[in-house]
């Protein structure tokens, strides 16, 4: 039996020294694997007489229970010490400030969705969307603009062949307006209304203010009694919030759209000369949106008794808004994709915008 004592002081020290997880599983193998050397000792065993048996066997036991005993412990201490190396070497310091070479931007039109998403957000208008290609029902029919009626020549409308169909009248046509989403949102939602659909929208049109992909928002507010003071008061909140300034002169021009009887266009007071356009001061005034009452046609085009129910629209221009707010001279940069424009209008990510946090959170300044 000495020698079992031996064995036990050898499997031991082979146990402690071990120095990492690889050499300890090579001594467990060794000592308890299919050709370890208590297990080899194990199955000499039957060669024993009874007596001899039951004595060795008890031994056995004990010794491959204190060596199974000694390698879980050495393995919870070599993986403590590897968690422990892990730790210090792999540690990152997630206050430290991204490199300024890695580091992204948000664009103007991005920001400008988030800003107006805000405000509107915090009027309890929920935000609303539509598909990039859309039908003529959607995108005309439905907001009182039938075939040939002018108005459809007033958008340069992009169209895309339907594939079962050579009809004209069943092209689609990538949208020229969000106002579809006018109607989208009447088809599946009941009164009261009160949604905000921005999106890309299209058309056929080049120039410094001009692009033929571009960007709008629209509003929706159905309702029993919704009419045009409460029209003026929310767009009146609108301009005030996301312009920044708490004394801003508007007026109302009456216009014409199709979709909204009467109709209006929203002009804000400022001033312009010299390069500069100074936003709440002056005698100038600045064209921001359309809008007007939603004309009874729309509202049943999309499924709402004008009987019973009234609403509001408007619709404006984001890139407009963007160039307006952070001073962009030219609407096709917005599109060029070139990094130098976007590290000097863009904004850093983590400023989100909110009503209580701050909405361009660096007093209308681009970076
Ligand atoms: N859809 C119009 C356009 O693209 C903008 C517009 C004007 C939308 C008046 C409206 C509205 O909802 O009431 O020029």
């Amino acid at each position: 039996m000495e020698n079992l004592q031996q064995l036990e002081n050898d499997l031991l020290q082979q146990i402690q020294t071990a120095a990492d997880i690889k050499s300890l599983e090579e001594a467990r193998v060794s000592a308890l694997g299919k050709k370890g050397i208590i297990t080899e000792k194990m199955k000499n065993l039957g060669s024993l007489s009874l007596e001899e048996k039951i004595a060795a066997g008890k031994m056995l036991n004990v010794l491959k229970t204190t060596i199974e005993k000694a390698i879980d412990n050495k393995k919870a201490e070599l993986e403590t010490l590897e968690l422990n190396r892990k730790l210090s070497t792999e540690r990152i310091d997630v206050t430290l400030p991204i490199r300024p070479e890695n580091q992204g931007r948000i664009h103007p039109v991005s920001k400008i969705y988030e800003e107006v998403a805000a405000i509107f957000g915090q009027m309890g208008f929920d935000v609303a969307e539509g598909p990039d290609i859309e039908d003529q029902f959607h995108n005309f029919n439905a907001l009182n603009m039938p075939a040939n009626h002018p108005a459809r020549q007033m958008q340069d409308t992009f169209y895309i062949a339907n594939p079962d169909s050579t009809d004209f009248d069943d092209s689609f046509v990538v949208r020229t307006h969000t106002s579809g989403i006018q109607i989208r949102t009447m088809e599946v939602k009941k009164p009261p209304i009160r949604i905000i659909a921005p999106g890309r929208t299209y058309r056929s049109d080049f120039d410094a203010t001009h692009t033929p992909m571009f960007h709008q928002v629209e509003g929706l507010v159905v309702d029993k009694t919704t009419n045009m003071a409460h029209l003026k008061g929310c767009l009146y909140d609108f301009v005030k919030a996301f312009f920044e300034v708490d004394d801003i002169k508007v007026r109302y021009r009456p216009s014409y759209f199709p979709f909204t009887e009467p109709s209006a266009e929203m002009d804000i007071g400022c001033r312009k000369g010299k390069g500069e356009l100074k936003i709440g001061e002056g005698d100038d005034w600045l064209e921001i949106l359309g809008c007007g009452m939603v004309h009874p046609k729309v509202l049943q085009a999309g499924g709402i008794d004008p009987d019973e129910y009234q609403g509001f629209a408007f619709g404006m221009g984001i890139d407009r808004l963007a160039m307006l707010k952070y001073g962009i001279p030219d609407l096709r940069t917005f599109f060029e994709s070139d990094l130098r424009w976007l590290k000097h209008y863009g904004f850093v990510p983590l400023d989100t915008s909110s009503m209580t946090g701050g909405l361009s959170n660096n007093g209308g300044l681009a970076r």
